[in-house]
């Protein structure tokens, strides 16, 4: 899943983990955690049904009907799906032909599994055989598929599987969120006009120690993933959210290259039409985006950049990821009481203060979201190079002269690294390919997940694998799927 060029040029490359790697993450989510994945959202489509055809008839939609029963195609689809996950050794289909029109991501699917580049023979690939990334991938893909097959635009445009559990677990933030909203409301009329960023220098200090605690922020923000929440309780929530938390995590983050970050945000060239642009490339919606969004405020209130381009997932995704309309949604939760209760009944709360100020923003658009399939193909991020699958987003990125490309969370480290068996003390540069000099700065916001990890110290890994297992965990080596332990890495992208 590397580029051509790269895998050519290198004999070193690790190959990448697979589903059958006994004894690692990759493993036990592939066997254990996808079927509970998936059974929930078959149970987040049931509820929806039970109550779909009164939904419909209320708002006098005439094909009610139709409606329901292609859902339950789709539903009976998704537990035959999951039927084969368990099973593993049933071979990953190739999606439809008729489909490619609709969704031509699909080709380049099919063609891997005609030819896998990890070495095994074509048209072989299995659940329980393949590469964890790949296949994790496919599988949201083909989740999809169901939906697009139903041909049903009420099930392709309107419905999104992963809703409910978004919008419960973000309903559930309300204290991170209100702690948050509060701080930032006050603070704000010192962003515009005390600390407002300029030529001469004068509160870089202040500004410096503000970037730090927007980037935990949103670094932390990342731990509210909801394939990893799938038990938490409103209390387990609280306990990862909200100051006192991110001060108590300060010694967890491994790696901070904050400190590169921010130097080089300053002292990159702006865009001479359209100013100082940082992309921040999304994960999960709920929590996560909020805190991405206060850093994004903080960026522009400040004037340190002019634009924020937030990227987004095109379908729904790794259950909790961004999709564009999840913006919406969000900001139409800050601005309903009855979503976050208010103590007083002013327009004036922090909650709406805050909605209003970002719809501010992406109505001077200042603020823009997108999405791509790009970000929910199977490629890894070797590819975001000119001559490559990603050169489309790499073009981009160049052309906007951007001064930083923030990767939330960690599907996206994942294809930043690739995925690979690294070992743990690879630098960051040697582990995420052509990205170390092809002119892109990256910085990688990530609270760790998975199995893969580079850039660590000697020893680190050694003395967390002995604590974690200490802790009566089987395997040491899990510290590192967690999600206690963080690493903020930078990449100025020039070698
Ligand atoms: O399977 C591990 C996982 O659930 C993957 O889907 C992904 O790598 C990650 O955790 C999701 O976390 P994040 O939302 O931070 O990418
Ligand atoms: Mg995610």
């Amino acid at each position: 899943m590397t580029s051509t060029t790269d895998k050519q040029s290198s004999t070193s490359i690790p190959p990448v983990f697979h589903n059958n790697d006994k004894g690692t993450f990759g493993y036990y989510t592939a066997t254990e955690r996808w079927p509970i994945i998936i059974s929930n959202c078959i149970n987040d489509l049931d509820n929806h049904l039970n109550q779909l055809s009164a939904n419909l008839l209320k708002e006098g939609v005439a094909d009610y009907e139709l409606i329901e029963s292609s859902g339950k195609v789709i539903k009976n689809k998704i537990l035959a799906l999951r039927k084969d996950i368990v099973k593993g050794d049933v071979l990953l289909e190739k999606f439809p032909e008729k489909l490619i029109a609709k969704r031509p991501i699909y080709k380049d699917f099919n063609l891997y599994l005609e030819n896998p580049d990890d070495g095994q023979p074509p048209n072989s690939l299995t659940w329980a055989n393949s590469g964890w990334l790949f296949s994790e991938v496919y599988l949201y893909n083909r989740i999809h598929q169901y939906f697009l097959e139903s041909g049903s635009a009420y099930w392709i445009k309107q419905f999104d599987i992963f809703n409910a559990v978004k919008q419960s677990t973000f309903k559930s933030s309300i204290y991170g969120v209100l702690e948050l909203a509060i701080k930032y409301k006050n603070l704000h009329p010192k962003f515009i006009n005390e600390l407002t960023y300029n030529a001469e220098g004068t509160n870089l200090d202040t500004l410096q120690i503000l970037f730090n605690e927007f980037v935990e922020i949103s670094l932390w923000g990342n731990a509210t993933d909801l394939s990893l929440l799938t038990n938490a309780t409103l209390e387990d929530i609280k306990s990862i959210q909200g100051a006192e938390a991110r001060k108590k995590s300060e010694s967890k983050i491994l790696i901070n290259d904050t400190k590169r970050a921010w130097e080089h945000l300053l002292s990159s060239n702006k865009n001479e039409k359209s100013g100082k642009r940082v992309d921040i490339i999304c994960d999960n919606s709920g929590f996560e985006l909020y805190a991405d969004l206060l850093l994004a405020l903080f960026l522009l209130d400040t004037r340190i950049v002019d634009k924020v381009v937030f990227h987004s997932k095109d379908i729904p995704y790794m259950v909790s990821d961004v999709m564009n309309k999840d913006l919406t949604i969000l900001l139409n939760d800050l601005m309903d009481p009855s979503f976050f209760p208010r103590n007083d009944n002013t327009n004036d709360d922090p909650f709406t203060f805050l909605a209003d100020h970002v719809i501010e923003y992406l109505n001077s658009e200042k603020i823009i979201i997108k999405d791509d399939p790009f970000w929910t193909n199977y490629f890894d991020y070797w590819s975001i190079d000119s001559n490559s699958e990603g050169s489309a987003i790499y073009n981009e990125f160049i052309e906007s002269k951007t001064s930083l490309i923030i990767f939330k969370g960690d599907l996206n480290y994942r294809k930043l690294t690739g995925d690979r068996r690294w070992d743990r003390t690879t630098p960051f540069k040697a582990a995420i390919g052509p990205l170390s000099h092809n002119g892109l700065p990256i910085l990688s916001l990530r609270t760790c997940k998975a199995d893969v990890v580079v850039g660590l110290s000697d020893g680190v890994d050694e003395k967390l694998c002995k604590e974690w297992e200490a802790l009566g965990h089987e395997y040491g080596s899990w510290w590192c799927s967690s999600g206690k332990w963080a690493v903020i890495c930078f990449s100025e992208g020039t070698s």
